[in-house]
């Protein structure tokens, strides 16, 4: 709801299947990079490797990881095509921004926000604070001339609607983002900041090969919808509000929020 009232279009995000390339290839994400080990994301089985990628692209960003290039010099590794055609679980909504870029890059190029809230998946140890799923809130602008002060703006306009109005960023690492910053927010009751998501500025690297122009920038966030629930609701097990151990009366006695447009 309330991105819709900032004038966000919500992205689709059907498809828990996705392909190691649009998880991670076309996010410049190198192919040894730990995240993309058995131990932290759950590739498929059967069918383990996806059947189309758009080639031309795919060539491109084979060369930007091996050799670089507009000004960026690549990992210097031999990039492995089997690699980027195996079946995961997603493991982040940026994979559904990944998509949305490539096709807005397809067109003449036209300004626009994304949002997205849904399901992703980490192969992690289950605790009272993290499951092997949980949901994510993921967003983007897309524009010219966007700047890290754009980005800590809508993030804190984001936030304050949603009852939270302190915020701090801490620079942070992502293959993907440069700056890239950790969003943390304070909570009243608490006492304390806690983490609630990371975000940052696109890089070239993931945004040239898709075709768009050079002087489009695009700032892009993912946020976790568990954390602030439970914070705001006073949950301090993520078992007692997602998942197979749920309490039913818990469902039975909240409301469900339908938005209507
Ligand atoms: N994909 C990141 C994560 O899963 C979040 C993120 C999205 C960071 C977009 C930067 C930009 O943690």
């Amino acid at each position: 709801m309330i991105f819709l009232q900032m004038g966000f279009e919500e992205m689709p995000t059907n498809n828990y299947v996705e392909s190691s390339f649009w998880n991670f290839d076309a996010l410049f994400q190198p192919q040894q990079h730990p995240a993309r080990d058995s131990h932290d994301t759950f590739f498929l089985r059967d069918p383990s490797t996806t059947k189309t990628l758009p080639e031309d692209y795919v060539e491109r960003v084979k060369q930007i990881h091996e050799s670089g290039g507009h000004g960026s010099r690549g990992y210097g590794y031999d990039w492995k095509r089997e690699e980027a055609n195996k079946n995961l679980l997603r493991t982040h909504t940026t994979a559904v921004s990944s998509r949305m870029l490539y096709a807005l890059a397809k067109k003449p190029f036209e300004a626009k926000r994304y949002y997205s809230i849904d399901r992703v998946f980490r192969n992690e140890a289950v605790d009272r604070t993290h499951l092997a799923e949980f949901h994510q809130i993921e967003g983007l602008i897309c524009d010219r001339g966007l700047s890290l002060g754009d980005l800590q703006g809508v993030l804190h306009d984001f936030f304050s609607r949603l009852g939270m109005s302190k915020l701090r960023f801490k620079p942070a690492y992502n293959p993907y983002t440069e700056p890239s910053m950790e969003i943390f927010g304070y909570h009243e009751g608490l006492k304390k900041w806690v983490e609630v998501g990371n975000s940052g500025m696109f890089r070239p690297e993931m945004l040239l090969p898709m075709g768009l122009p050079e002087d489009v920038t695009v700032i892009a966030w993912g946020l976790s919808l568990e954390r602030p629930t439970m914070i705001l609701y006073g949950i301090d097990n993520i078992r007692d509000l997602f998942g197979h151990k749920v309490d039913l009366s818990l469902i039975k006695s909240n409301p469900i929020c339908r938005i209507g447009l």
